[in-house]
């Protein structure tokens, strides 16, 4: 396998051949059939960033506009977090649900959140351990089939896809980053569930913190109608197009007004509250984020000058996450929930000397330092503009074709 890996890495893969291989991945484990649900399924991938906190507002978002959303989500790969150690930081919260328990809870509330478990795609589990130690993780081929196999066997009816694009993405490059759209859709075609991508920015973080309990909080705030107007964008225009290709609403504009009307409605973050006490979590989180794991160090970090913010680089501060205990750098380490970064700054921003940049929070004293480096590693403040890529870049439609965004 590990030769065949290999071969994949350097040769690529014909479009049959790709195919194949899907059908192989996705047939090695169960394939969830959730027809008998009276409304449509969908699900959001991500390709991974840092600060990308959009699952926990889109899924109850999404299921508030009557669909089901069976979303199994992954854990912080590199210096990208995961969904699953961000719904972990809510105290009892269960992402390890077997399969029948799973579909209780989407039954019951429209959405379901929960890791891959044993009986998805098991082929995939095997091959990205192998990858991982073989050096054959970065190959769009790859890449492709492991998410499309896990994501197929959920049963969806519709798949949207976003895929990052920019200097905090795995694949920074916007030709790239494309051809896996492509490729994924693709996939999604061939598989018979109609599967379209964003490409959207990760050349900065997406809103104001990263770190898991840190995140919950700031989706927390999304989904009250306040927080940071990315974060609040990009959930909009998925949810736009979750619900219009579905073919809930007729146009992607109605279904954006619609979802807007709901988030503000606040029935999105009734309906979060109620998930997370089917999964086991403490929903009284939902009203005092104060019951959220927190750090025992918080240091800001301030500016030294006045100027305008002209960076915030992604990566170094996803990788000060994990160097801060938020992340993991071997398999199946335990993480700190608390500790990451918020109040940061976005590229835009005026500030003043003594304004803060962001805020550190961690274990300890020395490990607060070290991440303050990395938050003055990743701002640049300068007197021009920003040169930002737009938060939503592109569209690659069901039928493979690439298209402007819709707003
Ligand atoms: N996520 C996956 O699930 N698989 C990959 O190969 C890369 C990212």
């Amino acid at each position: 396998m590990a030769a065949f890996l290999m071969a994949v890495v350097f040769r690529g893969m014909e479009d049959a051949e790709l195919a194949e291989f899907v059908e192989i991945m996705l047939h090695s484990g169960a394939v969830l059939d959730l027809g008998h649900l009276p409304a449509p399924r969908v699900d959001k991938h991500s390709t991974g960033g840092v600060g990308d906190k959009v699952s926990l507002v889109l899924a109850p978002l999404v299921a508030e506009a009557g669909l089901y959303v069976p979303m199994m989500s992954g854990r912080g790969l590199g210096h990208t977090g995961g969904t699953l150690d961000k719904l972990e930081s809510i105290p009892g919260f269960r992402t390890d649900l077997p399969l029948d328990r799973f579909q209780a809870v989407l039954e019951a509330e429209g959405v379901a959140m929960t890791g891959q478990t044993r009986e998805i795609a098991p082929l995939d589990r095997r091959l990205y351990d192998l990858r991982s130690v073989t050096g054959t993780v970065a190959s769009i081929p790859l890449i492709a089939a492991s998410i499309m196999s896990k994501k197929l066997a959920e049963g969806l009816s519709v798949l949207v896809l976003d895929v990052k694009v920019g200097s905090g993405a795995f694949l920074p490059d916007p030709a790239q980053a494309e051809t896996l759209a492509r490729t994924m859709v693709e996939i999604g075609r061939r598989q018979g569930v109609p599967t379209s991508a964003l490409l959207t920015a990760m050349d900065r973080p997406l809103g104001r913190s990263a770190g898991n309990a840190l995140e919950v909080r700031e989706a927390l705030e999304c989904l009250r109608g306040e927080g940071p107007d990315d974060l609040r964008t990009l959930v909009l225009e998925l949810a736009a197009e979750m619900l219009y290709r579905s073919g809930r609403f007729s146009d992607p504009g109605t279904a954006r007004t619609r979802a807007t009307e709901l988030l503000d409605g606040g029935a999105p973050l009734e309906r979060f509250r109620r998930m997370v006490e089917r999964q086991g979590g403490d929903p009284r989180v939902v009203d005092d984020a104060s019951l959220l794991p927190s750090a025992a160090e918080v240091m800001p970090v301030r500016a030294e000058r006045a100027g305008s913010v002209l960076e915030v680089r992604p990566l170094p501060l996803g990788q000060g996450v994990v160097e801060l205990g938020g992340g993991r750098t071997r398999l199946g380490e335990p993480i700190h929930p608390e500790v990451g970064f918020d109040q940061l700054v976005q590229p835009g921003d005026e500030v003043e000397a003594g304004d803060i940049l962001g805020r550190v929070h961690a274990r300890t004293q020395e490990s607060a330092e070290r991440g303050a480096r990395r938050v003055r590693t990743a701002i640049r403040i300068g007197k021009d503009g920003p040169l930002l890529l737009p938060l939503v870049q592109n569209r690659v439609n069901p039928d493979g074709t690439l298209a402007a965004p819709w707003a």
